[in-house]
């Protein structure tokens, strides 16, 4: 059976962080894979995690299976996240919640859904958007097209084409945003532009599909909700896909969640019996540590505080660190104006260097980064800035090695 298999490239993003973990040269940098570092280029467990791992040690008195939807408890919890305590009330019944596998299994099990219930449904990604989104979404079956997203010249967003484009979805189709922090361009839609998307999807019937993979990361908890809520708000249906992987460093852990709206508790219903028998046919029931974390934190005000704390100094080195690149590569003379950097916002932002460029940098200077030229801003730290930006300012000058 395998004996005719050929063997396939590495995943673009997992790929480079094997790759970096065998380098050994002693100046590499890690901006491939979106995980925070802090400056010591280390990927903590959070202070408020390691304290409901030490009370989950303690107090949970059984590991007996839960269900496909997962816990009640993470599920309500993780809706007021997203939505906002008031909003959850108001949706009531109009809103169900699942955890899932992280975001990637939420995505995944969204498509799997809809397939079941409306096979070839076409979907409209950004051009660009993060990678994995397409195996996610495209091998359960979706119609996958994209609509014009990011300037790469003037590093904006192409508003007025991208709604041209999706004002020809209806009724039946889907519209996948990126709730904040777009990965992999960093720009995000602002208040009026997604007022607008809210306005057109009510018009023309379309469903968004919000993936919300880092609230918390760009400007705040509640700001970084403000699309996800105003959508929620407005529309009579949503799919909105969060991850816990980033906001609560839980990567491994696969915590994630689906949240769907409908017109109707009867809709509701319908949907949560079918996204539950998705579920049971995929996975049976969605792992628990991560969401049991997640769940006492949540739940408890002090490790809330201090969670939120975190989060907030997480954001807060990443900002610093957009602001701090630009004034590096700014020192280098390079005749191009970075400050693009320090407006985007998350994890990511392009470089604006080619495929070649890219291999350059990963070749000779042992910098590591997604092909598209994506970085990751918080594999930057104040010993290998400078490294860093004389390595991208050779690369784009001459392609000689920088000493
Ligand atoms: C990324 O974009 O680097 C992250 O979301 C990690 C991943 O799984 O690709």
């Amino acid at each position: 059976m395998f004996d005719s298999l050929n063997p396939l490239p590495a995943d673009p993003i997992l790929g480079l962080m094997a790759a970096h973990r065998v380098d050994p040269n002693p100046k590499k940098i890690d901006l491939g894979v979106g995980v925070y570092k802090d400056e010591q280029g280390n990927t903590p467990v959070m202070r408020a995690v390691k304290s409901a791992e030490a009370r989950l040690l303690q107090n949970q008195a059984s590991k007996t299976y839960v269900s496909p939807a997962g816990s009640a408890t993470f599920n309500a919890l993780v809706a007021s996240l997203v939505l906002g305590d008031t909003l959850c009330q108001t949706l009531g019944e109009r809103r169900v919640t699942f955890q899932t596998p992280g975001g990637c299994g939420g995505l995944r099990l969204a498509a799997e859904f809809i397939q079941k219930v409306k096979p070839g449904s076409k979907i409209l990604v950004s051009d660009p958007t993060w990678a994995n989104h397409i195996p996610l979404l495209g091998e359960a079956g979706l119609q996958i097209e994209t609509y014009p997203y990011y300037d790469y010249q003037n590093h904006g967003i192409r508003f007025d084409d991208m709604m041209a484009r999706i004002s020809k979805a209806g009724p039946g189709d889907l519209v996948l945003l990126h709730g904040c922090c777009h990965n992999p361009c960093g720009a995000d839609l602002d208040h009026a532009q997604w007022q607008a998307v809210a306005a057109l999807a009510q018009k023309n019937g379309f469903t968004p599909f919000i993936d919300l993979a880092y609230q918390g990361l760009g400007d705040g908890l509640e700001q970084d909700g403000y699309g996800v809520r105003l959508l929620a708000e407005t529309l009579p249906e949503l799919i909105v896909v969060s991850s816990c992987s980033k906001n609560f460093g839980l990567y491994r852990e696969r915590t994630g969640a689906l949240t769907v709206i409908a017109d109707s508790a009867r809709a509701v219903q319908a949907a949560a019996s079918q996204i539950a028998s998705t579920a049971r046919g995929m996975y049976s029931m969605p792992p628990d540590h991560g969401a049991s974390v997640v769940a006492e934190i949540l739940a408890d005000s002090e490790l809330n505080r201090e969670w939120e704390r975190e989060l907030t100094e997480v954001r807060q080195r990443i900002n610093n660190l957009r602001s701090a690149l630009v004034v590096e590569l700014n020192k280098q003379g390079i005749d191009r104006d970075f400050g693009f950097i320090e407006q985007e916002k998350g994890m990511f932002s392009f470089l604006g260097l080619s495929v070649d460029q890219v291999q350059t940098l990963i070749h000779q200077y042992s910098i590591y980064l997604v092909d598209s030229s994506r970085i990751n801003i918080a594999g930057i730290n104040s010993s290998n800035i400078e490294y860093l930006a004389r390595s991208i300012a050779a690369t784009l000058k001459s392609g000689q090695p920088a000493s």
